[in-house]
């Protein structure tokens, strides 16, 4: 595996490839969810390109940025071992300059939920997703479900932009109990992480009521409210693929999707449905 730091690095050393290429895009900190991004990647492209870079611009002021998990020794092992060809590992002064152009997300899709409570959020992930993509130029791109909104500002960003590049999306990969994986699961507490099952449970009430033909969207939400509660519930919302909200579930066109913090720790997760 090479290891490409700058942008100049990773373009000398993609020149020589003709083949097609799969792109994983990550901040590190990589767990099972990554694994599953990198193993599909692995098998459907001539090389795969993994990026570990915690890109400053979608932090909000006061978030976890300063502590965001570092951890690049154990990543580099993880990605050699799954038999990823290049990792591209850039600081942020070969990322970005003063006074750049921005992306911006969308004024409706892009400002609620995620992008309501993170304002600029968004705009940091399309900034810097518009900027791999440029370097590394994929075949294909792999994202989790789990971050069903990103994904879905990220798909618009290659339509509305014309890119040349397929984005694959994936499951949400889960620990045995239900809890969703994520970086961040690192700083909950013992009763934090038992707190945070709640939110995989909230979902499994949802799929019930479902499979009961309850569909609802506003009965669903009650029963969900009462699942997370005590939880710090940032939102529950039930909205169609393109994330317009529904007043009842569409088969093959809804996600459910729960936003809520343990302590100081914000997880979110959802369901496809
Ligand atoms: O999902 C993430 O890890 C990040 O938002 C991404 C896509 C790597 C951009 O920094």
């Amino acid at each position: 595996m090479k290891i490409a730091r700058t942008p100049k690095e990773l373009k000398e050393i993609l020149k020589v490839n003709t083949g097609s290429v799969g792109f994983v895009p990550t901040m590190g900190a990589l767990h099972h969810g990554h694994l599953s991004l990198i193993e599909e990647s692995v098998r459907k492209n001539d090389i795969t390109v993994v990026s570990i870079f915690v890109n400053p611009t979608q932090f909000l002021e006061g978030e976890d940025l300063d502590k965001y998990p570092s951890k690049f020794e154990a990543d580099e092992k993880i990605c050699s071992l799954a038999g990823v060809d290049v990792l591209f590992y850039p600081q942020v002064k070969d990322m970005y300059e003063d006074d750049e152009i921005k992306i911006s997300a969308p004024n409706i899709r892009g400002c609620i939920l995620e992008g309501y409570v993170r304002p600029g959020h968004f705009d940091g992930v399309l900034t810097v997703v518009m900027k791999l993509l440029n370097m590394v130029s994929p075949t294909k791109a792999y994202f989790g479900k789990k971050d069903a909104q990103q994904l879905a500002l990220i798909m618009q960003m290659v339509k509305n932009f014309c890119m040349d590049v397929e984005i694959v999306a994936l499951e949400t990969i889960r620990e045995s109990d239900g809890l969703a994986m994520s970086s961040r699961n690192v700083y909950l507490n013992k009763n934090e992480r038992v707190e945070a099952l709640k939110i995989s449970k909230s979902l499994k009430v949802a799929t019930k009521l479902v499979m009961q033909k309850k569909l609802t969207t506003e009965l669903i939400k009650k029963e969900m409210f009462q699942t997370l509660e005590p939880l710090d519930i940032e939102y529950v919302a039930i909205v169609s693929r393109a994330f317009i909200p529904l007043n009842e579930v569409e088969i093959g066109n809804t996600i459910i999707l729960v936003a809520a913090k343990l302590g100081s720790t914000r997880l979110i997760d959802n369901l496809w449905l």
